[in-house]
């Protein structure tokens, strides 16, 4: 579609090409072009197999339908080829060629959905962040990958599997599948282990394509993430006080807050530091959602109150815990907001946090962030226990450095867990046993 293509493009491109590999992982930072690159390949296999097709799928239709579907594909369509050759059906989300091939963008969320999408064959199948799908539907997908189509030459479509995803911890099933090779049972070589191929990129290698801001940014996340987002490079939390947080798991895109669902805030006082404000919900099982932040240092709790009021609105809290400075939590009381001393036993409250973390019976955990959350989530990230000269000390304490935002969120789930019986449950809750919320 004449985009000019960044060098490691030039290379994925050739790549998808070869001869006898079928099965491709593009790993890697974030915005560094994997998925543009993989579009025009998708569009590519549609124009030269008449009636052939393909699909790009990412776990959830809503994400499908925002980011490869309206971002992607409109955008790269509209740039590169004439109205003329494809109609985009908006319903379906489906790309019709004039040469009869098709390309299918889907969500693999929903049963009837999966299942109508499944119930076709094809010659190309994209997995879109495929960190964020089991092993299983990835299997259920290469199933098929079974259209039998001709280009103009004779020659028959070799099926292909494309993989793309940022890189999570080296724990994760597509580590062991698309990396290593191995199965993440058993650990033992994939059968088809000569099929495959990968090719790990980095923000920089997009580094023509994208603002010298935006990779000033990534230069300054927190070291995991730059590693991950920047570099591409697979690493896990190891040595966080929360390395069971896994932003596949535990974060969510934002969603309007059902006005029955009981709301909840905690508060991190702070000058020199930042002053944290978080604000969560429960759902009526009693998961927890940390839907906003408010994050700032070097100005004064009068504006703070004025800032939280503000983004308050009409919301109702059952409660608000606070750090216990008696001037700041008088200063925001007379300001309207009022406040109850925090329960601040560190380990305790760590402890609490994790269990929420943990996943539950039903493979869900119990707490959940909003991924617009910047300054809670790189925290976590941070979040690390102190090493003491005696390893047998070493995990006792975490490191009080950018705890700000984590604080607060002791505080949140400790007042929480504290509460016995279903006060702040919402509404619709079944009844249930305390201390489940
Ligand atoms: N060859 C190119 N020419 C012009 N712009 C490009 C090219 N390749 C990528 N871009 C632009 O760079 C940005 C990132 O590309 P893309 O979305 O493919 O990255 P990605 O590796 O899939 O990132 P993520 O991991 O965040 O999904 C997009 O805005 C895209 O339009
Ligand atoms: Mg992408």
């Amino acid at each position: 579609m004449g985009l000019k293509f960044n060098e490691k493009q030039k290379k994925a491109w050739a790549l998808l090409a070869s001869k006898g590999k079928t099965r491709f992982l593009f790993d890697g930072g974030s915005r560094s072009g994997k998925t543009v690159l993989i579009t025009e390949y998708l569009v590519r296999r549609a124009l030269q197999f008449p009636g052939s097709r393909q699909l790009a799928a990412r776990k959830h239709k809503t994400h499908a339908k925002a980011s490869l579907w309206n971002d992607t594909f409109r955008r790269y369509l509209s740039a590169g080829l004439p109205r003329s050759c494809y109609r985009m059906n908006e319903t379906e989300l489906t790309i019709c060629f004039k040469n009869g091939s098709r390309i299918v963008v889907g969500g693999l969320d929903d049963s009837d959905r999966m299942e109508k999408i499944l119930g076709n064959e094809y010659i190309t199948v994209f997995l879109n962040e495929a960190t964020q799908l089991s092993y299983e539907a990835m299997q259920m997908a290469v199933t098929r990958l079974a259209q039998k189509v001709r280009d103009a030459r004779g020659r028959e479509a070799v099926p292909k599997l494309i993989l793309d995803c940022n890189p999570r911890g080296p724990r994760h099933w597509l580590h062991y599948v698309g990396v290593r090779h191995v199965d993440p049972d058993t650990e033992i070589e994939l059968p088809n282990v000569d099929k495959w191929v990968r090719l790990n990129w980095s923000a920089h290698d997009n580094r023509e394509n994208l603002p010298a801001e935006y990779l000033a940014a990534l230069e300054a996340l927190p070291e995991l993430m730059r590693d991950r987002m920047l570099n591409g490079i697979w690493r896990d939390n190891q040595g966080a006080v929360y390395e069971e947080f896994d932003e596949d798991l535990h974060g969510v895109e934002p969603f309007p807050i059902p006005d029955d669902w009981k709301k909840v805030r905690a508060i991190d006082f702070g000058f020199t530091n930042p002053f944290v404000c978080l604000w969560g919900a429960l759902d009526p099982d009693g998961r927890l959602y940390l839907y906003r932040e408010h994050y700032q240092a070097a100005v004064r709790t009068a504006e703070h109150a004025r800032k939280i009021l503000e983004l308050s609105g009409n919301e109702r809290y059952g409660f608000t815990a606070a750090d216990h400075d008696a001037a700041e939590r008088a200063e925001l009381s007379s300001a309207g907001i009022r406040t109850e001393a925090a329960f601040k036993e560190v380990t305790a409250g760590i402890q609490s946090v994790k269990n929420r973390l943990a996943k539950q019976g039903d493979g869900k955990p119990r707490l959940f962030f909003f991924n617009t959350l910047k300054n809670t989530l790189s925290e976590i990230y941070d979040y690390r226990w102190a090493q003491g000269n005696d390893s047998r000390n070493a995990k006792e304490e975490p490191v009080k450095l950018n705890d700000h935002a984590m604080d607060a969120l002791r505080y949140m789930v400790a007042a929480l867990d504290r509460r016995t019986g279903g006060e702040f449950r919402s509404a619709s809750a079944p009844a249930r046993q305390s201390g489940r919320w």
